[in-house]
């Protein structure tokens, strides 16, 4: 399931004044999303995310600085880097995601297809590998 990660490109209105991007929830994106968080202070050497989701979907953007993305599905992984804020990561549902090489001063942008249900996720890296590799 790593196969629908991809970088999708957000349209950028560029003018005298600088630069605008919007990203509508639907059909172009693929879900529509009923959450924003964000993710900023991180410490030098943080690691973030370390938890798959069951059926979430999201667009993780670097609004600022940049970081790495290293998704997995229990057959194959890939990392992407993320230091465009035109430029978002989709990842989807039964996807082990680390967030690791924050610059200084990066902000994440997650923009989430569901509300927040802790029940939702895989914490532990061994349930998630056990049911990742049980599907069809
Ligand atoms: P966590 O999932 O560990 O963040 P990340 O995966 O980005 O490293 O979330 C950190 C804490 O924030 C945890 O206690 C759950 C809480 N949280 C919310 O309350 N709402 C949210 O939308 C998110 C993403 C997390």
């Amino acid at each position: 399931r790593i196969e629908p990660c991809r970088i999708i490109k957000v349209p950028e209105i560029v003018d005298s004044r600088g630069s605008l991007s919007a990203i509508e929830g639907g059909e172009a994106l693929g879900f529509d999303f009923k959450r924003v968080y964000y993710l900023y202070n991180m410490p030098l050497g943080t690691v973030r995310g370390a938890h798959a989701h069951r059926n979430l979907q999201q667009l993780l953007l670097a609004m600022h600085g940049s970081f790495d993305v290293v998704v997995e599905d229990g057959s194959s992984k890939a990392t992407f880097h993320l230091d465009n804020p035109t430029y978002g990561l989709y990842i989807g549902p039964m996807v082990w995601r680390n967030l690791v090489n924050f610059s200084p001063e990066a902000v994440g942008l997650v923009l989430a297809s569901e509300h927040y249900d802790e029940a939702d996720y895989y914490r532990h890296y061994d349930d998630f590998l056990r049911d990742a590799r049980s599907l069809p």
